[in-house]
């Protein structure tokens, strides 16, 4: 997804820049470029491809510019090239403008600029437009141009900009799309991510949608859409950049995976008091708000959906309240039955997934209360939300989620014994139970974890597969869907989830010799059935790769290879069962040779719809 960074102090801005950027590369990028001054003119450079091939071509000439703005783009309007790449000047090339985001009028400003205007355009892209509105609106004051601009655009976006005649700013907008600006002595930053600046500083002041900031080497100004001074907080950043870096692992993802006993144990201890209850203080939401809830719906995408089927299951049976699981991009859309008795979760690793945050203001508007489970603090999801349950996860850099989705899970978890015993639905004895299992589940990844190499070898047999099938029943289908999302995403395996009973109304026909089925099997009440299942696909030819619960050894009779992870209840299995699906998808992507971190078209942050 596209990054901004700027600079504007006494230090050579290209460096400073060119770092930042690099701090962001995690995000998914097609394309990188900058503007900084030189000799009195606004320099552009930009391409196509990695950061490097920006960082080589610039980092050798010696601008002098100790102002300037940097970019890498995830294509949206126009394909990667380097005509497309940010930053966009106007046609006098003074003005150049990085954004994030989408302007949807982008087409009718086009239109008018090119029949009224005589603008010519040198990209495909909706960016170049502000460009030339900005220009058109352009009297010898940046920042009034800039606010002219706005008021013409549609859509979500940060913006940056800079100017010729106005050497000493930046001038920046923030709308839908994140946006932080960093503070130091006699320079400022600015970032759409705080790893970005953090090599800098941890003074973050945190940018409100529809606010303008103007940079000066020694000030920041904020203005709202009115154009009056907002004051602002200075938000310390507590946490160390030095945790967003690899420590020693080949890829982020394994470091990630391993990283998950700590999530799980801090997204849980830190909530409980002496007495064993989980104390959840961000959320406000009282019995008597709770006795009205008669319909939850949990709203994510991709891995958090898969978090949020499962929190459906754990909501309905320890809360016993009804609960709706949707994919964002499609709830919005579907005109669903909301009221001020809905509560609408929307679970969010970064917090700035669009989709999300467009059905979450949907179900706002309609009435619904929003708790939201997020692990990027003072994201978008989070900051819109009423109540907010963090995720303690840490930064997840990988594109493929892993310490996000069982951080999550642990989230649901305890969402639903807190509303469980708060209504009177679970007694207090068998609360106490389940609260005590989830405080092994550290121990119990962690032992999976050391047991990497049974698993890293399968995966060195079965990297050649061409399409591999997940299947379960109960939960354990929705840890599968994860499953086999974490195998497509970074080894580019054709592969999908179905619910075994599923099997003989259709994809059973897909099943030859050889074919790869991973099948789950731990939930004890539907064990029998899931033997049943994998004796069907054995017996077309498939090759099959069992996960269960320790003791269970009855599948060893009909799978050719078992996995097996500690004994569990039921109910929390997901936990478990999901940790040799990421360990098997990990090391297929590495053995194949994918980009495990960056895997090709995806974004780790998808801000546009
Ligand atoms: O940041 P979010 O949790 O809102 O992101 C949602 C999905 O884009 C994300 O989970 C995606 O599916 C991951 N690449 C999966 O590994």
């Amino acid at each position: 997804m596209c990054g901004i960074v700027g600079y504007i102090g006494d230090k050579k801005a290209t460096p400073i820049i060119v770092d930042g950027l690099s701090r962001l590369e995690y995000r998914g990028y097609d394309s990188a470029g900058i503007a900084v001054f030189k000799d009195n003119k606004v320099q552009v450079e930009k391409y196509e491809g990695r950061l490097s091939v920006l960082a080589d071509k610039v980092l050798e000439k010696d601008y002098n510019g100790t102002i300037g703005i940097g970019h890498t783009r995830w294509a949206t309007h126009g394909a990667p090239s380097d005509a497309n790449s940010h930053p966009h000047t106007d046609q006098t090339g003074d003005i150049a403008v990085i954004h994030n985001g989408i302007i949807e009028n982008y087409m009718k400003l086009k239109e008018w600029l090119i029949e009224e205007k005589g603008v010519s355009f040198k990209s495909e892209t909706d960016t170049e437009v502000i460009a030339h509105l900005i220009n058109y609106y352009y009297e010898g004051d940046l920042l009034d141009a800039v606010f002219k601009t706005i008021e013409k655009m549609e859509g979500a976006y940060a913006i940056a900009v800079v100017c010729k005649d106005e050497p000493d700013k930046i001038v920046a907008v923030r709308k839908d799309s994140p946006l932080i600006v960093g503070l130091g002595k006699g320079e400022n930053f600015l970032a759409s991510d705080i790893p970005a600046i953090l090599k800098h500083t941890r003074d973050v002041f945190l940018i409100e949608n529809d606010e303008v900031v103007l940079l000066t080497k020694d000030r920041v100004t904020i203005y709202n859409e009115l154009r009056q001074v907002q004051a602002r907080e200075i938000y310390k950043v507590t946490w160390d950049v030095e945790s967003a870096e690899k420590e020693g692992y080949e890829h982020f993802m394994i470091k990630e995976i391993h990283e998950q006993p700590k999530g799980i144990h801090e997204t849980l201890n830190r909530r409980l008091n002496s007495e064993g209850i989980i104390e959840l203080d961000e959320i406000k939401i009282t019995k008597e708000d709770l006795d009205k809830i008669n319909k939850i719906y949990i709203v994510a995408c991709g891995t958090a959906y898969h978090a949020g089927l499962v929190g459906k299951y754990a909501i309905e049976k320890f809360a016993k309240i009804p609960v709706n699981c949707d994919i964002a991009s499609e709830f919005r859309y579907r005109d669903p039955f909301i009221d001020e008795n809905t509560l609408f979760i929307a679970v969010s690793q970064s917090g700035e997934t669009l989709d999300t945050l467009a059905a979450l203001r949907e179900a706002k508007r309609r009435g619904a209360r929003i708790l939201s489970v997020v692990n990027v603090v003072g994201s978008s999801v989070a900051r819109e939300s009423h109540d907010v349950f963090y995720t303690w996860a840490g930064p997840e850099i990988a594109v493929a989620s892993s310490k996000a989705y069982t951080t999550q899970l642990t989230a649901m978890y305890m969402i639903a014994l807190h509303m469980g015993l708060t209504k009177g639905a679970l007694s207090r004895e068998r609360y106490d139970e389940i609260i005590a299992e989830i405080g092994k589940m550290p121990e119990k990844v962690q032992s999976i974890l050391d047991d990497f190499t049974d698993i890293q070898h399968l995966a060195g047999t079965q990297f050649n597969n061409e399409s591999v099938f997940f299947m379960g029943r109960g939960l354990d289908i929705d840890v599968a869907m994860e499953g086999s999302l974490k195998l497509k995403e970074i080894s580019y395996i054709n592969s999908s989830a179905i619910a075994a009973g599923e099997l003989k109304h259709g994809t059973i026909a897909l099943i030859e010799d050889g074919t790869l089925v991973v099948a789950l099997a731990t939930q004890d009440k539907l064990y029998e059935k899931m033997l049943s299942n994998i004796k069907e696909v054995k017996a077309r030819g498939a090759h099959v790769v069992a996960i269960a619960k320790e003791g269970n050894k009855e599948v060893e009779k009909s799978a050719d290879t078992v996995i097996y992870i500690p004994d569990t209840m039921d109910e929390l299995a997901p936990i478990l069962s999901v940790v040799p699906q990421q360990l098997f998808s990990y090391y297929v992507a590495v053995a194949r040779g994918c980009d495990v971190d960056k895997p090709r078209n995806l974004a780790k942050s998808v801000t546009v719809e």
